[in-house]
């Protein structure tokens, strides 16, 4: 058997040899609903109580050295839930936005978003870009807010975009790599690549998460419903990732010499 040496290309910009923490991790912040049902509660009260664990977590993810936290906090399909709860939601991301302005920026994190934020009310959109201007320059952690969100749409967004570069003439269509289309998704240009995808609640699905970026992330599902996640259950999740080999698509073997390289 040959002894080449192993295609770092598939392990780039993921290896962790230090401490096998997640560079970036995601979470489709699910129970809300179900959490408020089961005390004999509105719904909107499961997201109120949604929104405490949000605090909860970023802080936790920012003392434990994560570099990239984005948190699914409302999909392109949720517009179509109950218009009561749609407000709702919308004037708790507003609040959300206001009261956490200060742990923000005093903590060095960098707010940014993904997602089609233009279809937000202006009442969450004012207080969203003067936050996401105002940390700008931060770089203790990105947190990363997917708002409107949805994966489909993103991609296809992005072959819109990369169709109008080859209608004129600025992209050739055999020069169309996976990187390039990467470019094109802003979460892919603007974060690193998506280590981690944790999903609350006992369901075993994506949602029209980070559909191009789950590619080879490693997925973590709990029963725990999103307002009761606090720091022991990041800390679980984090365990549990760190017990895992990611291959990319090669031998073990393969993997081990490339960490042993690195090193
Ligand atoms: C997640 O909780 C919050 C959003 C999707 C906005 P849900 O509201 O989906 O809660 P369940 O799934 O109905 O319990
Ligand atoms: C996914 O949860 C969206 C967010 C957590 C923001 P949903 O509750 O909308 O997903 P489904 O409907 O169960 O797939
Ligand atoms: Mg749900």
């Amino acid at each position: 058997m040959s002894s080449s040496p192993p295609p770092a290309a598939n392990l780039a910009g993921h290896l962790d040899p230090a401490g096998n923490l997640p560079r970036h991790v995601g979470i489709i912040m699910d129970g809300n609903g179900r959490w408020a049902n089961a005390q004999g509660l509105p719904r909107e009260v499961g997201h109120e109580r949604g929104a405490d664990s949000v605090r909860t977590v970023v802080r936790a993810a920012r003392e434990l050295g994560i570099e990239a936290l984005t948190l699914f906090a409302f999909s392109s399909q949720n517009w179509d839930r109950p218009p009561q709860e749609v407000f709702h939601l919308m004037a708790l991301l507003r609040r959300y936005l206001i009261e956490e302005r200060g742990e923000i920026l005093d903590n060095d994190i960098r707010l940014v978003t993904v997602g089609e934020t233009h279809r937000l009310p202006a009442y969450v959109r004012e207080p969203m870009v003067e936050l996401i201007e105002a940390s700008a320059t931060h770089s203790r952690m990105t947190l990363c807010l997917a708002l409107s969100y949805g994966g489909r749409e993103m991609i296809t967004d992005a072959v819109r975009r990369i169709a109008q570069e080859v209608v004129d003439g600025a992209l050739e269509v055999d020069a169309i790599t996976p990187d390039v289309v990467s470019q094109h998704i802003e979460s892919s240009r603007i974060l690193p690549p998506l280590d981690l995808l944790i999903r609350t609640s006992g369901e075993r699905r994506i949602s029209n998460f980070f559909l191009w970026e789950a590619a080879y992330a490693e997925l973590f599902f709990t029963e725990t419903l999103w307002p009761d996640f606090n720091r022991e259950n990041l800390l679980e999740a984090l365990a549990d990732y760190s017990r895992r080999e990611r291959r990319f698509g090669l031998t073990s073997a393969q993997v081990e010499a490339s960490l042993q390289e690195e090193v």
